[in-house]
């Protein structure tokens, strides 16, 4: 496997695609993905939420946030709402929410408010300066939106500066060796270099996204240096979802793990 190929597989999802490498500029990732989801992202990835951390983890038998009422919460990445809804629904005192795509702020606006419910919404890069109040959350989250931001570090900083002292950080992403492996045949066949986080492309119907996959050392490191304090750190499916799921991906999610969900505190 040549780390530098222009061209190389991927998984989305639970699919395989050709992904072009691409050079690392903020401003294309963010124009690239901001169309993306503004169009037709939610159509072809789907909404990931709450209760959901990915296709087999759940919050039901994880209590990751355990009683949120009276708590709040801001999301990173809110897409389809339907996280904020979850925990609206369970009585946290406000719900906020920050996105990239003025599409999906539109569109958790309409979930919240066919629900009865109401957000302060943000659309902008989680890596910038958007005017959230710092020391404010008892819970920051995200449900796979963190792996799309162009700096990491940055971004679990300003995490870091919104949460109060000993609030709670909780975020899912797909696992970077799941992004390696594609399934074959009954045979898991490794297809991409783990240690390989350059920047790729890859097109989607007709639009196109652009990704990095960081390892997990990656994720761990800049949350140490970011204050964290891990709690806890899921990789494993949850067996009955598994089970009930009984397709390829779910069949992948027995041998390893597609998702993983880290629980951090501020100290
Ligand atoms: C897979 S979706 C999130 C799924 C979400 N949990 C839901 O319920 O739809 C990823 C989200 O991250 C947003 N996003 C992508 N890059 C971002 C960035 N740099 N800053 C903030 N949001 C971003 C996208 O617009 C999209 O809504």
């Amino acid at each position: 496997m040549d780390k530098n190929a222009a061209h190389r597989t991927n998984m989305i999802g639970g699919d395989e695609v050709d992904a072009i490498s691409v050079e690392w500029d903020k401003r294309v990732v963010h124009e690239t993905n901001s169309l993306f989801w503004d169009t037709t992202g939610n159509d072809i990835l789907g909404a990931i939420a709450l209760p959901f951390y990915g296709a087999f983890v759940s919050e039901e038998r994880r209590r990751l946030f355990g009683d949120v009422s009276g708590k709040k919460v801001l999301e990173i990445g809110c897409g389809s709402g339907q996280s904020l809804q979850y925990l609206g629904e369970r009585q946290a005192s406000e719900l906020w929410g920050i996105d990239l795509s003025e599409n999906q702020i539109e569109k958790t606006r309409q979930q919240l408010t066919e629900h009865g419910l109401s957000a302060t919404l943000i659309c902008s890069p989680m890596e910038e300066e958007c005017g959230l109040p710092e020391n404010y959350f008892d819970f920051v989250y995200s449900i796979y939106a963190l792996g799309w931001t162009t700096d990491l570090e940055g971004t679990f900083r300003r995490i870091a500066s919104y949460l109060k002292k000993d609030g709670v950080f909780i975020f899912s992403w797909s696992h970077p060796i799941h992004k390696c492996v594609a399934a074959e045949n009954d045979k898991l066949v490794f297809k991409k270099c783990y240690f390989d986080e350059s920047w790729y492309s890859v097109s989607l119907g007709e639009n196109t996204l652009a990704l990095s996959d960081r390892t997990l050392s990656t994720y761990v490191n800049a949350l140490a240096k970011a204050g964290f304090v891990i709690e806890q750190m899921i990789e494993e499916s949850d067996d009955e979802l598994v089970q009930a799921n009984g397709s390829d991906f779910a069949k992948k999610a027995k041998m390893l793990p597609v998702t993983f969900v880290v629980k951090a505190r501020k100290p």
